[in-house]
């Protein structure tokens, strides 16, 4: 089955269940200034947990549905490896409390807990075909009890008592995203040894100052990766391979058969990333939001020019648009999103050209920590190339820049910035 006729499936599947479908919000979280970009399916809900707004007056029922655009910039760096993504859509159901039937034959329209959502979660996947390979559990800590009702619920299922793993809260309690907000002990779905499903009983709310308090209504936040899904669905190695990256994939490696795939990966990621930010609103600067796309139109830009596909770049562009412009009408924008990148593109050209220039001359591979640090400093104050665009040569030279270097780096930048103060 395609990308397009699973989100569908998802979408049915629960409003059969009394669920209201809700589009996804943007990417640019309304109404919450703790966090940058939306992380999560629940954040736009997050008035609904805390019932300063009231569902059923607003969608009529205390159940919604969303495939969510997300974006997060704490794996940036990782990007490029099998797993990791910056933008990425999450499949999620959601109830609202308080709890009025946790029957999973319920099909109305009042809250649900934990037996109906892992019933459901169970139900879907093995529509799909899907084996589950085990779960896990809240273990109970901090004095947060162990979450037995879940366990019960996955006995109930059939699991067996060493596929239901208990963990900590490192593991399996999520939330809040931003400062405060609901959170909760989770019970994650694993198939083919990936996380595919999280499922999450808010039951508290942490305030701005870490305590937990309980929340007035349980109520129930799920995300589903759906680049995740579409791997165990698809049997690709990676999820890169899924036809959530195509055309695009086929694309680049028609004009590069050869290339290496930790840029392959980070073109995919990055593009899609980049068209998704600009057409949710969000301009290259840098400060926040607008540092995070610069930094990946950066890195992009990088990718293409040493790969030297520069030119199809347009062509790049056009597949992630035409593939999911269907979906998000905010995205079918070709020519604002084009503009925005060959703005971005132009003003830095002149810079990597040099910077790559410069980069070659002086860097050999072969320096000591110290002289690393010092040299990647000249390359920054003297020809403007950013830190991370250094690293990411060295990574391809197959160097990974040590602490140290790291350090001097910083003790040089910050000296310089004082004499730069005082003149
Ligand atoms: N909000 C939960 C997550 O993001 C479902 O994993």
């Amino acid at each position: 089955m395609k990308s397009e006729e699973i989100r569908q499936y998802f979408l049915e599947f629960f409003e059969k269940r009394g669920h209201k479908i809700i589009p996804s919000s943007s990417l640019i979280p309304e109404d919450d200034p703790s966090v940058l970009l939306t992380t999560a399916g629940m954040q736009q809900f997050k008035k609904y947990f805390t019932r300063e707004k009231d569902p059923i007056k607003d969608f009529g029922t205390q159940r919604v549905a969303s495939i969510q655009k997300c974006f997060r910039t704490t794996d940036i760096e990782e990007i490029g490896d099998e797993r990791h993504l910056s933008f990425f859509e999450m499949l999620g159901n959601f109830s609202f409390g308080p709890i009025v039937n946790d029957d999973p034959n319920d099909y109305g329209i009042g809250g649900y807990f934990k037996k109906a959502s892992i019933n459901w979660a169970y139900e879907f996947l093995k529509s799909l075909g899907l084996k589950i390979d085990y779960v896990s559990v809240f273990k109970g800590e901090n004095n947060i009890p162990f979450d037995e009702e879940s366990y019960n619920v996955w006995i109930s299922l059939g699991f067996k008592k060493e596929d239901i793993k208990k963990f900590g809260k490192e593991d399996n309690f999520w939330g809040p995203t931003g400062e405060e907000g609901p959170c909760g002990p989770t019970t994650e779905i694993y198939i083919d040894n990936i996380e595919v499903w999280n499922l999450v009983f808010n039951e508290y709310y942490q305030t701005a100052d870490k305590k937990l308090e309980k929340l007035k209504y349980p109520g129930v936040d799920t995300g589903m990766g759906f680049e995740r899904l579409m791997k165990v669905l698809q049997k690709t190695p990676t999820i890169f391979e899924t036809d959530l990256f195509e055309p695009l994939r086929t694309y680049v490696l028609n004009e590069k058969p050869d290339i290496a795939e930790r840029d392959l990966r980070i073109i995919l990621d990055h593009t899609r990333g980049a068209v998704f930010l600009i057409a949710d609103g969000v301009r290259p600067s840098n400060l926040e939001r607008g540092y995070i796309l610069r930094r990946i139109l950066r890195r992009l830009m990088l990718k293409l020019k040493i790969w030297d596909i520069l030119s199809k770049k347009d062509v790049f562009i056009k597949a992630v648009i035409d593939k999911f412009k269907n979906i998000y009408k905010e995205i079918d924008n070709y020519d604002k999103i084009k503009e925005v990148i060959d703005k971005e593109f132009r003003g830095f050209e002149k810079t990597l050209e040099r910077g790559l220039r410069e980069f070659n001359k002086r860097i050999n591979g072969n320096e000591k920590e110290e002289e690393l640090g010092e040299k990647l400093f000249v390359l920054y104050t003297s020809f403007g190339l950013p830190l991370e665009i250094s690293k990411e040569l060295l990574k391809n030279m197959n160097i990974e820049i040590t602490e140290n270097s790291i350090n001097i780096f910083n003790k040089l930048f910050k000296e310089h910035q004082k004499i730069s103060k005082n003149i």
